[in-house]
């Protein structure tokens, strides 16, 4: 059975510190308004096509989206991707990315006949530079799939790194994904403040509002792209009602609830950094991290980090990801750990992470 069947057969009993979604409980709004539609069957009606009343300019004011962008809901953030991957890209264009990365997104830019260019970002700075993107460009160059804060390093982009991405796009005529996915957990610059009509935004709720189940997230661009776009748009009948009065609930609710949510997430990462720095030959590559996971280095261990995700999750029921889930080139050297687990999730992982290390060292 492979990890993930594994971890959802035994889901009530899984630490799940492999997706990067909050499982910290920080409020009762989101179950309250999600019984609320179930209490009259909601679900009985196909939802308005722009989504229920006063979500998309809640979205829109949340993420400080220019007046002019337009915003379609959509299954996940996943899905407004694949739409716009699919609208945008032809055969032979070429999409600046990482490795590590979020993979799936490199898979919908091959299957639009596209290909993803991947930067090698597990080395210092951890991130791409403007100058690595600059080199990258060539006359087949349609846009640059910007992750920020990115997964699964936890590296955030700089003011002067976007102004320099942002003058990269304007000067080559290229568009930028700017996948914010992470961003309520960071400080963000959106290139969308510096070069609006070339910003396709993807967005979600799954991260932060803990609503991944849910599957529901946006896209939001300028007009003038959306307009291409909304052919491809797979949900005229808009998505799922329940996920949309939960994703209103919270984001209602954010300023209340985000704040001491990302206090946790500092303790939480500190807790694990000192059980990291009491193993020999592992580091922690960026700390703090500026998103809700890091990636755990093992490479001068000798241990395989399927190995060591297998051991973890079959024996002790705590579910990590090996690199080789993130990464073409470098999935060997590291593990991706979540930490928007409650604090004794975290401390459990922090004790078992060296008797784990313990046993697979050859
Ligand atoms: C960078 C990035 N983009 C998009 C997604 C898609 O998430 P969802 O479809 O749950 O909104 C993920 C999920 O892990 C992600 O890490």
């Amino acid at each position: 059975m492979n990890p993930f069947d594994f971890a959802h057969k035994h889901a009530k009993e899984i630490t799940w510190m492999s997706q990067n979604t909050n499982q910290i409980p920080m409020t009762d709004v989101i179950e309250k308004a999600i019984q609320e539609a179930i209490s009259w069957k909601e679900y009985n009606l196909y939802p308005r096509s722009n989504g229920i009343f006063g979500l998309t300019e809640l979205l829109k004011e949340h993420l400080g989206l220019p007046d002019d962008y337009e915003v379609l809901l959509t299954n996940g953030g996943i899905e407004g991707l694949y739409i716009l991957t699919r609208a945008l890209l032809e055969k032979g264009d070429e999409v600046i990315c990482t490795d590590p990365s979020f993979l799936p997104i490199h898979h919908q830019i091959e299957i639009s006949g596209a290909k993803p260019v991947e930067i090698p970002i597990y080395q210092k700075p951890w991130k791409m530079t403007p100058e690595q993107i600059q080199e990258a460009i060539t006359p087949r160059t349609k846009m640059i799939l910007l992750i920020d804060p990115i997964n699964p390093m936890g590296t955030a982009y700089t003011k002067d790194e976007i102004k320099a991405i942002c003058q990269i796009a304007q000067d080559n005529d290229i568009l930028i994904i700017d996948d914010i996915t992470y961003r309520d957990f960071s400080e963000p610059f959106p290139t969308y403040d510096l070069v609006p009509d070339r910003t396709l935004v993807s967005y979600t709720f799954s991260k932060q509002c803990g609503l991944a189940g849910m599957r529901i997230g946006m896209v939001a661009a300028p007009k003038a792209l959306m307009d291409k776009m909304r052919p491809y748009n797979t949900n005229v009948l808009s998505v799922n009602i329940l996920a949309q009065r939960a994703a209103m609930a919270a984001m209602e609710t954010i300023d209340n609830w985000l704040p001491p949510l990302r206090a946790q997430l500092l303790k939480n990462q500190a807790i694990i950094k000192s059980a990291v720095e009491k193993m020999d030959g592992c580091f922690l590559p960026v700390y703090p991290s500026s998103t809700n996971m890091f990636v755990i280095d093992i490479s001068q261990t000798g241990v395989d980090p399927d190995d060591l995700q297998d051991k973890m999750l079959y024996d002790y029921k705590v579910f990590v990801r090996s690199g080789n889930y993130v990464s073409k080139s470098f999935g060997e050297s590291f593990i991706r750990v979540s930490f928007s687990v409650p604090q004794p999730s975290v401390e459990r992982f922090a004790s078992i992470f060296p008797e784990v290390m313990g046993l697979l060292k050859k």
